[in-house]
């Protein structure tokens, strides 16, 4: 849904959400890339250039400014934005007027280079420069280079309201810290996205009472690292120590922050992504465990299964540790389903570390992964002092191998559902018909289910009948108690 009309329907009302758009002449087309975080960035980058005489629109051909927010995470993801480059490039012959701008983390990777790599970029800016936006559009029209990519300290955008973009009305997301401090050695992240800051709770608390009025339904906290999330008063992370006592006291953590916003709205499903197992308390399980609006879903990346790998990437905790910490989750919340993130082919990963991860995703039988061959990125510690030397066909076969348990362990997850209730928060129209819901249980499978009188929006209880790897099937039993 464009978001171009600035007229809402609140409930049977017709409103402005916002006065400012009214007078908005010119309209912005955004594409976004890569992670959760990029797409809520965008969001924020909606928000700040309404306020600055543009409206979103999602025909490119109509725009006078083309956004492209970008994802450095792998190769792939980079040549994946190259190719857009040349599309918009195609859209500027017919229209000489409109002007290219490159945000995000290949923004910058690449800074200024990247005006002299791809002609037809106009401005590029990074993840921490989006408040600089109008005064970068002033440059550009002066025709002057349109470039800031400086990091910063504090900036979290706490204090601006992100505009939705391809809202379903039910689904929002609210970011809580940015950047990360963890020097995962493959990872471009804190080259890109600066050091770790958390975002003041009271604004966030601000922003989940808000998507509430709106009528949003679950929200989801999103950082690189959430469960490091920790406010005492602004600032980096690593300066906490440097903070007084008394901020120091009185800082909240992340199981705290969790608390909440459960208990703020009760009404609201929250999740959360992503989480680093080191960085995991208990207190956050057992947090999880006490309020029935959080979701019991928990993605934890754990890359491999060797802990010669797991030390070579710089991950803080051995395989043992990361096992126990799953045990614990599975005692505490017995129906939690836990997801990961895995990497094949990472620099001097061995037959038997490869095993490591075939068994360690045995043990855990995770319910859903995302799956990459490694990727290297240029000026991450991986880069500098090791070699990328799995070959190219091991590290498919690799891939193919985690990629085929995982399907195996993902049926078997679902299968655990078939003739069992789950609460289904309906989202949208089942992508194969459209006589049926898709929505996604509290332990984030998909579920579809024939539409009958039902909403979207809606907390129904559906019986599970039958499934897919991916997918649940059954019949709503009614409105859940939720609803
Ligand atoms: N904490 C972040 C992690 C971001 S990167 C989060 O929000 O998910 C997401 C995943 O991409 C990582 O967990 C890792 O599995 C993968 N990844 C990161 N760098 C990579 C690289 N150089 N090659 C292959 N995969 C990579
Ligand atoms: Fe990257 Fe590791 Fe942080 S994967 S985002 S450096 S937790």
């Amino acid at each position: 849904m464009s978001d171009k009309n600035p007229y809402k329907f609140n409930g049977d009302t017709l409103v402005i959400d916002d006065e400012s758009k009214l007078s908005n002449t010119k309209s912005v087309y955004l594409e976004s890339y890569g992670c959760a975080m990029n797409f809520s960035d965008s969001e924020i980058v909606a928000s700040i250039l309404s306020k600055n005489g543009y409206n979103t629109t999602e025909n490119m051909y109509e725009a006078d400014l083309i956004l492209v927010n970008t994802c450095s995470i792998r190769e792939k993801a980079e040549l994946t934005v190259r190719k857009r480059l040349e599309k918009f490039n195609r859209v500027k012959r017919t229209n000489s007027k409109v002007k290219v701008g490159v945000l995000g983390c290949m923004a910058e990777r690449l800074k200024h280079k990247f005006l002299e790599e791809e002609k037809i970029v106009d401005m590029v800016v990074g993840p921490d420069a989006y408040k600089d936006l109008p005064n970068l559009l002033d440059d550009v029209q002066d025709g002057k280079a349109a470039v800031n990519v400086i990091l910063s300290k504090d900036e979290t955008y706490g204090d601006i309201s992100p505009t939705r973009i391809n809202s379903n009305g039910v689904n929002a997301f609210i970011s809580i810290t940015r950047g990360c401090d963890n020097m995962c050695t493959f990872c471009v992240v804190p080259f890109t996205r600066g050091r770790e800051r958390s975002r003041d709770p009271q604004s966030i608390i601000n922003e989940l009472n808000d998507l509430h009025e709106q009528g949003f339904k679950e929200i989801t906290l999103l950082g690189q690292n959430v469960d490091s999330y920790l406010w005492f008063g602004g600032g980096l992370k690593k300066d906490f120590s440097k903070a007084s006592e008394i901020q120091q006291a009185s800082s909240i953590n992340f199981s705290k922050l969790l608390e909440m916003c459960a208990l703020s709205q009760p009404k609201i499903r929250i999740r959360f992504s992503t989480s680093n197992p080191q960085d995991m308390s208990l207190d956050v399980i057992r947090v999880m465990a006490k309020y029935e609006n959080i979701c019991n879903y928990i993605h934890l990346p754990v890359q491999s299964g060797s802990d010669d790998v797991l030390k070579a990437m710089n991950r803080q905790h051995t395989r043992k540790e990361y096992l126990n910490l799953v045990k614990n989750i599975y005692e505490i919340i017995p129906d939690c389903s836990i997801s990961h993130d895995m990497i094949a082919g990472f620099p001097n990963e061995t037959e038997q570390d490869h095993n490591d991860t075939l068994s360690l995703m045995e043990q855990v039988k995770y319910s859903f992964g995302y799956m990459f061959k490694y990727s290297e990125r240029p000026g991450t510690p991986a880069a500098k002092k090791l070699s990328d030397n799995i070959e190219e066909k091991i590290k498919s076969r690799r891939l193919s191998e985690i990629v085929d348990l995982q399907l195996k362990h993902s049926l078997f997850r679902s299968k655990e559902f078939i003739g069992k209730t789950v609460e289904v928060l309906i989202e949208k129209e089942s992508k194969k018909s459209d006589l049926h819901w898709a929505g996604r249980n509290q332990q984030n499978t998909t579920v579809v289910f024939p539409k009958e009188n039902y909403k979207v929006g809606e907390f129904v209880n559906v019986k599970i009948n039958a499934c897919t790897s991916a997918t649940l099937v059954g019949i709503a039993t009614g409105f859940s108690k939720n609803n």
